[in-house]
């Protein structure tokens, strides 16, 4: 490693966000070593000194350092809600254009996949209803953006008949036609510090924020409440949505995804609106005695589990009410709460009430148990199978988890991983059989039973040795 790395660390973290974790340190060596060798072997010292007054030198480290992985249709369900539901939504609220951006779209592939749905869509009206613009730090990858010529590697799983109509080949490559091409403009744009106006409706930030730390996740929130209009939507990759939850803007779950939009009111407002007096069934009001409020939380809370055990559901939901009337914020009501509206097939009841509990406590496990199941349960596959990950990465002897993450995988017909995991399974449910296990249950009142799993598993396994032998 060059002696000064701290420094240069330092200095890209602040200027553009990117920080290199323990793991990435030798990318950033490798292209300080190779920006300071095309330079005539200059020295690390100078160098840094270099970088520091030199927009164009840090534009050619920056290129060297960002990943700009990407290809077209990404995550298609975020760009079918944008395009099916979202956008539609704006243009009859209050018409046209609807603005997007996709910040830090790299070599263009997520602004123009948008671009060409909405086309499908619209057709020749297009214009005049949507403007997509897509932003970078990386001037290199934005030149490449807007040549719009792609290789094979850009259309990873796209509809070949798509790719027929939309673009042209020439040899190896496919250039986008010019009507679609046009419809983007790229700019260049530090997301973290700089702010593109007039704000936009709906904006795409996927695949971005994993590279920085929290404190420029937190920065970046506060960036985007400034971009974003009071009825637009921000949406992260699936996987990072959790980490970029602080609280500024506020999460909001449809047709099982998730994105942010700008509070109504704020956090104190909202606490204090939703503390107002309920006059209660037969119970005695609570919150005067707080000792006596927490005593009579947990009964409450021991008879809604009663309740839920004997399927009398609607009277549990009557014992949680009153525990949330007397606090909010009471997690194992919210959990329980969920998991009754998850019996109950009402799933966006269920995802809101364990968004709740992780606003609470981002380690929840109960609460990512819940969302895993009610995107299952939705057949939004992919972000069940993120959900359930979390679950088995934080309580890895939970075998529900395991099981469900199995299927899921089988459902995406991802064998592999669906065999290994249906295993795993198999060997904690046997552990469990034989006392010999350090499984661990979750306080979710949802029954789980180990027989019939053990079965489900075993005919599962049987399956797959059918069909190669494995
Ligand atoms: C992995 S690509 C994601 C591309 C696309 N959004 C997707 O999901 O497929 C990440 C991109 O973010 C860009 N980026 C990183 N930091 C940025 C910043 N501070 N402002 C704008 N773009 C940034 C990188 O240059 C890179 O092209």
């Amino acid at each position: 490693m060059i002696p000064n790395i701290a420094d240069f660390k330092a200095l890209i973290k602040d200027r553009v966000g990117l920080h290199f974790f323990n793991g990435m340190e030798g990318l950033l060596n490798t292209a300080l070593l190779q920006r300071m060798g095309e330079r005539g072997k200059e020295s690390s010292e100078k160098y840094y000194e270099k970088l520091c007054v030199s927009t164009s030198e840090f534009d050619k480290l920056l290129s060297l350092l960002t990943i700009n992985e990407t290809y077209f249709f990404r995550e298609p369900e975020v760009l079918d809600m944008v395009c099916d539901k979202l956008v539609p939504r704006m243009l009859e609220q209050r018409g046209g254009p609807v603005r997007i951006l996709s910040a830090g779209c790299s070599s263009g592939e997520e602004a123009y996949s948008l671009a060409i749905k909405l086309h499908q869509k619209y057709h020749d009206h297009f214009a005049a209803r949507v403007e997509i613009h897509g932003c970078d730090i990386d001037t290199k990858i934005l030149d490449k953006a807007r040549a719009a010529n792609y290789s094979s590697y850009s259309f990873r799983g796209v509809d070949p008949l798509l790719q027929q109509n939309y673009f042209t080949r020439n040899g190896n490559q496919f250039q986008l036609h010019d009507l679609i091409r046009s419809k983007v403009t790229f700019h260049r744009s530090n997301i973290v510090k700089e702010q593109l106006q007039p704000k936009f409706d709906i904006i795409l930030l996927r695949n971005v924020s994993i590279y920085f730390d929290d404190e420029t996740r937190r920065l970046l929130q506060f960036n985007l409440l400034t971009m974003l209009q009071p009825d637009g939507a921000l949406f992260f990759g699936n996987a990072e949505t959790l980490a970029n939850n602080f609280g500024i803007l506020k999460l909001k779950q449809e047709h099982g995804l998730f994105y942010f939009c700008q509070p109504k009111i704020s956090r104190a407002q909202v606490a204090s609106a939703s503390v107002k007096p309920v006059v209660m069934p037969a119970a005695a009001p609570c919150v005067a005695d707080p000792v006596r409020a927490t005593q009579q939380c947990e009964i409450w809370i021991k008879k809604a589990l009663e309740c839920v055990a004997e399927k009398r559901f609607s009277q549990a939901e009557e014992w949680i009410s009153q525990v949330l009337d007397c606090d909010i914020h009471h997690q194992e009501a919210l959990v329980i709460k969920g998991a009754i509206a998850l019996e109950k097939c009402e799933f966006e009841q269920t995802a809101q009430s364990a968004q709740h509990v992780l606003e609470l406590d981002e380690w929840s496990a109960e609460a990512k148990m819940l969302l895993g199941l009610a995107m299952m349960w939705q057949h939004h596959t992919q972000q069940a199978i993120a959900w359930f990950k979390q679950v088995v990465y934080q309580q890895p002897g939970y075998w529900p988890a395991h099981y469900y993450l199995a299927e899921m995988y089988r459902q995406s017909e991802l064998y592999r991983p669906a065999l290994r995991t249906y295993r795993i399974t198999l060997q904690l449910l046997n552990a469990e059989l034989n006392n010999t296990s350090n499984a661990c249950a979750l306080r979710l009142p949802l029954s789980f039973p180990s027989n019939s799993f053990r079965f489900l598993c075993e005919h599962q396994l049987a399956q797959f040795t059918g069909q190669d032998g494995q």
